[in-house]
């Protein structure tokens, strides 16, 4: 007898049923005597003991389904060594739910908080396999993460429809994308929608090079200008700020995100309101694309065959185009940023992109 558990947790994305059904497909095809339980809402099912033991039928039709099957919720890492409100252990909890169960294995979907607290169950003596989940693409070790093409696809939709009507109207407009603190969704959603300016956490801001981009724009007759900007672009002077004192400024600002403050300092000098779209959780959602139905059928393929072979242990990542497994010890607690001086970065702004550098 073979006893899984499944959990999904931190934000979800387009991709986490079909990486699910991957690994699910992949053992039920191999072994007779199998049993997966799946823990509801992320690690909470885990530590609280919720769980549903899953079917073959559960896994059927889910392919194409966005969210999750068995819920999310966020638990961040930093709080699982601190008991809850009622004095629970987390993480004995959790410990406990696993023997309980006698599970060989747990299978975790998630990002990067997700990841550095799978990485602590390993640790502690499970068996665990990660599966690299994030619209945001920030995970080390990884090519990329399920859900980040097809979150470019939504925002790339947001920008080409801004494309018209601000075209339409001669305005200039800041789409906001999602991100968190790295800017992958921004840069490959301001490339294909053709974004005029892309500003990125990664690369500060100076709000003067900005105001000549679009400047430069109008001189050559072009009436409208599209900024694709992250949610965690910052500009040259906040970046001198420490992170507590950017944090308390964030905190006190009036300003519901970025690109609302940076919309009325560009209103200001440019004598014309600025326009902001926000596209926010729509990002997430809808069903994934068919290159993240592809790299979730791999992943959990090669999920399910390190689970068959005992080999425990290891995020299933794309390495150099192939499917591989990284040891998680080696990857946990890392973040993946955009490299200002990434080809793609040099090749965008020989195109005329600025990136307000
Ligand atoms: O990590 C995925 C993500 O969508 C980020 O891009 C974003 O900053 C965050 O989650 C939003 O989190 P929440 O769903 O908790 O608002």
């Amino acid at each position: 007898m073979l006893r899984v558990g499944m959990l999904t947790s931190g934000g979800d994305c387009q991709a986490l049923n079909a990486a699910m059904r991957g690994v699910a497909k992949g053992l039920s095809t191999n072994v007779e005597d199998l049993e997966i339980y799946g823990f509801l809402n992320g690690y909470k099912g885990l530590i609280y003991g919720n769980y549903k033991l899953l079917s073959s039928s559960d896994f059927s039709g889910i392919l194409t389904k966005g969210g999750t099957i068995i819920g999310s919720s966020r638990q961040p890492f930093k709080e699982m060594r601190t008991p809850d409100e009622n004095g629970l252990d987390k993480v004995e909890a959790m410990k406990q739910n696993y023997y309980k169960l006698n599970l060989d294995c747990l299978v975790i979907l998630g990002g990067n908080g997700t990841q550095k607290s799978a990485n602590m169950l390993r640790e502690e003596g499970l068996n665990v396999i990660h599966l690299p989940k994030t619209i945001d693409n920030d995970i080390y070790g990884t090519d990329v993460t399920f859900g980040f093409q097809s979150a470019i696809n939504i925002a790339t939709d947001a920008i080409d429809c801004i494309h018209t009507t601000a075209a339409s109207h001669n305005r200039v407009f800041i789409v906001e994308v999602m991100g968190h603190k790295v800017g992958w969704l921004t840069l490959y959603a301001g490339l294909a929608g053709g974004a005029d300016i892309i500003l990125l956490p990664e690369i500060p801001y100076d709000i003067k090079k900005v105001i000549e981009a679009i400047e430069k724009r109008t001189k050559a007759g072009k009436g409208f200008t599209i900024l694709a900007v992250a949610e965690g672009a910052i500009s040259k002077d906040d970046a001198k700020l420490s992170k507590k004192e950017y944090k308390k400024k964030l905190e006190k600002s009036p300003y519901p995100s970025v690109s609302y403050e940076l919309a009325k300092k560009l209103g200001d000098k440019l004598g014309n309101e600025v326009r902001v779209t926000v596209p926010g959780h729509t990002q997430r959602g809808g069903s994934p694309t068919p290159y993240d139905r592809v790299l979730c059928t791999r992943l959990g393929a090669e999920g399910a065959k390190a689970i068959l072979e005992k080999d425990f242990g290891y995020m299933i990542a794309m390495v150099n185009g192939e499917i591989r497994r990284v040891p998680l010890e080696n990857v946990a607690g890392k973040l993946k940023m955009v490299d200002p001086n990434a080809q793609i970065v040099k090749e965008a702004k020989l195109t005329g992109i600025s990136f307000g550098d």
